[in-house]
């Protein structure tokens, strides 16, 4: 009598365990996707908060540091750049956008020589832990604006047809600008160059 007592006890406990480990195995991964909210959220509320400016001389660090995160360049490519910053000019916009004293986008357009007031965005690159947060579009939207307010006339962009390239696409799509040219093998055999334009005025 006092065995089967012992096993119907032996029993609720281990259904109570059962029951316990069934409630983990739901509640855990539920957390799990709150807390995921909750982070994604956070950095939402972040890029927010990232504030897209003009680049001073001291950001050159960051800014390499953030073109190579995004996968823009690789270490070999990035080499112009420091060289291209240090004499830019006012015939260039170069953007940044910062969260807690860390640059996490990049943009850099130039006025098109011997054009009516056609521009190019040369680059592009959001920190790749700060990407599809809309910190691309709003570097984007800041040079429009600043080219609007200077009464310039179309910003170019040009890309390519690679898939590492589907979300820059993607982007300029949704940015209203328009795909007006495809250059087969221009960038080297195999590699096509698309070119965007939007009009600004
Ligand atoms: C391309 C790049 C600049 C986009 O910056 P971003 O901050 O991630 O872009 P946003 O968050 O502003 O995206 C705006 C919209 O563009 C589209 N988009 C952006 N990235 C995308 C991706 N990887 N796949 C599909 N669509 C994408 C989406 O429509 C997105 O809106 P949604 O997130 O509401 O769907 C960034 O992904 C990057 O640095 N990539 C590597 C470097 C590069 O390719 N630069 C462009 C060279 S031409």
């Amino acid at each position: 009598m006092r065995s089967l007592a012992r096993t119907v006890h032996l029993k609720q406990i281990d259904r109570g365990h059962q029951s316990q480990s069934f409630l983990r195995q739901r509640t855990i991964p539920k957390l799990d996707n709150v807390y995921k909210r909750i982070a994604k959220k956070t950095i939402l509320i972040q890029h927010t908060m990232a504030e897209v400016r003009d680049a001073k001389d001291n950001d050159l660090k960051g800014i390499a540091a953030c073109i190579l995160s995004s996968g823009l360049f690789t270490a070999d490519e990035i080499g112009a750049v420091p060289e291209m910053f240090k004499h830019r000019d006012s015939k260039q916009i170069w953007l940044v956008a910062e969260c807690d004293n860390t640059i996490v986008g990049v943009s850099y357009a130039g006025s098109l020589e011997l054009t009516d007031r056609s521009w190019n965005l040369w680059m592009l690159g959001v920190h790749e832990e700060y990407q599809r947060m809309g910190i691309g579009s709003r570097l984007v939207n800041h040079v429009e604006e600043r080219l609007k307010s200077e009464r310039q006339r179309m910003l170019i962009i040009d890309t390519t047809q690679k898939e590492d390239q589907a979300g820059a696409r993607a982007l300029y799509s949704k940015l209203g600008y328009d795909q007006v040219a495809r250059i087969p093998d221009f960038y080297e055999d195999g590699t096509e160059k698309l070119t965007f334009i939007k009009r600004l005025s």
